[in-house]
């Protein structure tokens, strides 16, 4: 796919439906971020994902601290969806076994192997949430099937087959594959477990939001420096919303919360731009950001996300393209980190506001100064590595 040259190259929106009282929703809170972080580190091969401080970056940019999660070495599967999925499959098994809140932990669950090899979770996706599915059906002795929108690359549906699951790419599009994969759920008995949510359908999407917190709390544990700006990235909302929500059920200051979306596949921005308050479908999907090119907001983090994000911005595919170029070829002192499309947006938005004067404005907007301490999350490595070598031109 060639990058789109959608204009404008970076736009943004102040949200006018801001809550005067910000709050965290309800499932976001101490325990459960307790919760989610003991069964995260009960599973097999888990450690911390690097935290990585780009100070000669910052110092370029003129701005305090630049700081990214690096989400590629993520369980050896480059994106950091197997939090989401891995937590949402035990909640499901739980339920299903009827198990005790103590038994939320990888040993327990598979204990209980002959019933857990009758389970089949279904899922749609692009690949980082299919792989993630894989992984986990493949760690707890489960069943795993995927189905995938047109055009997903064949490196990433082997990516998936390589965990022993059945996949395959459709002739839809990623919202028809959403419907596609529940409508079979619905048929065969399978359970769905989709990182999205609508009415009817809220459960596992809530759960796969409270599996992302751990991301968030490995981070407080690496570093004592606290983010004036978060930038989260959105395809559906459910990771945007998850971090959000972190950062506003904490005790600390609530950093700005900035929504990054691809321009040809912006349904938040879209949505929040047509006014009435609600989500609306974006039907062209036009990006190379895979993981975030999805037209329908999740209703649970899009009442999130409208409530409390301070500004939503659009970035045309180069602005990613420049993420992954900068990550990949840092200043001396600074890390590499091998970045997605879909992980490096963020990066390359913040370069790009703070570097050329066409953005001043959005810069103001975004209130980037020498005092911003600015977290972002690259959340895939090279998900693709022919892509990644072509883009970032190796
Ligand atoms: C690498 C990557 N980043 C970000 C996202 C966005 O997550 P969400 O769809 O929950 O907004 C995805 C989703 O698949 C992804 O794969």
């Amino acid at each position: 796919m060639k990058p789109n040259t959608l204009e404008p190259m970076i736009e943004c929106i102040l949200n006018p439906f801001i809550s005067a009282e910000r709050e965290a929703p309800d499932f976001a809170s101490v325990e459960q971020v307790k919760a989610v972080k003991i069964f995260h580190q009960s599973l097999p091969g888990y450690v911390s994902t690097p935290l990585v401080k780009l100070s000669e970056c910052a110092a370029r940019l003129g701005i305090d601290a630049l700081m990214v999660k690096d989400e590629s070495q993520r369980f050896g599967l480059k994106a950091f969806k197997v939090l989401g999925a891995s937590y949402a499959i035990a909640k499901e098994i739980q339920q299903q076994l009827g198990l005790d809140d103590e038994e939320i932990n990888f040993d327990a669950i598979a204990a209980h192997s002959n019933a857990l090899k009758s389970l089949t979770f279904v899922t749609a996706t692009d690949g980082n949430h299919g792989r993630a599915v894989a992984w986990c059906a493949e760690q707890f002795g489960c069943k795993a099937v995927v189905f995938m929108p047109k055009g997903t690359s064949q490196f990433r549906l082997e990516a998936i087959r390589s965990h022993g699951a059945r996949a395959e790419i459709t002739e839809l599009n990623y919202d028809e594959t959403v419907l596609f994969s529940a409508q079979q759920a619905k048929k065969n008995a399978w359970v769905l477990l989709q990182d999205s949510s609508w009415e009817g359908y809220k459960t596992v999407p809530k759960h796969i939001m409270q599996g992302y917190f751990s991301l968030v709390s490995e981070f407080e544990d690496q570093t004592m420096a606290w983010p004036t700006h978060v930038l989260a990235q959105a395809g559906v909302g459910s990771f945007a919303a998850s971090i959000f929500s972190y950062f506003l059920a904490s005790p600390k200051p609530t950093p700005k919360l900035i929504l990054v979306e691809p321009t040809g596949a912006a349904c938040y921005f879209n949505s929040i731009h047509i006014g009435d308050g609600k989500p609306h479908l974006t039907k062209e999907l036009n990006t190379m950001m895979a993981g975030l090119s999805c037209g329908q907001p999740s209703i649970l983090a899009w009442d999130i996300i409208k409530s409390n994000c301070d500004v939503f911005v659009v970035c045309q595919d180069q602005v990613a393209i420049k993420g992954m170029q900068l990550l990949a070829n840092p200043a001396s002192n600074d890390a590499v980190v091998i970045s997605g499309e879909s992980g490096a947006v963020p990066v390359g938005l913040v370069d790009e506001v703070c570097t050329n004067q066409k953005y001043s404005l959005v810069k103001e907007s975004l209130k980037f100064d020498s005092g911003s301490k600015i977290l972002v999350f690259s959340t895939e490595g090279d998900t693709d590595p022919k892509v990644y070598k072509q883009l970032v031109k190796l």
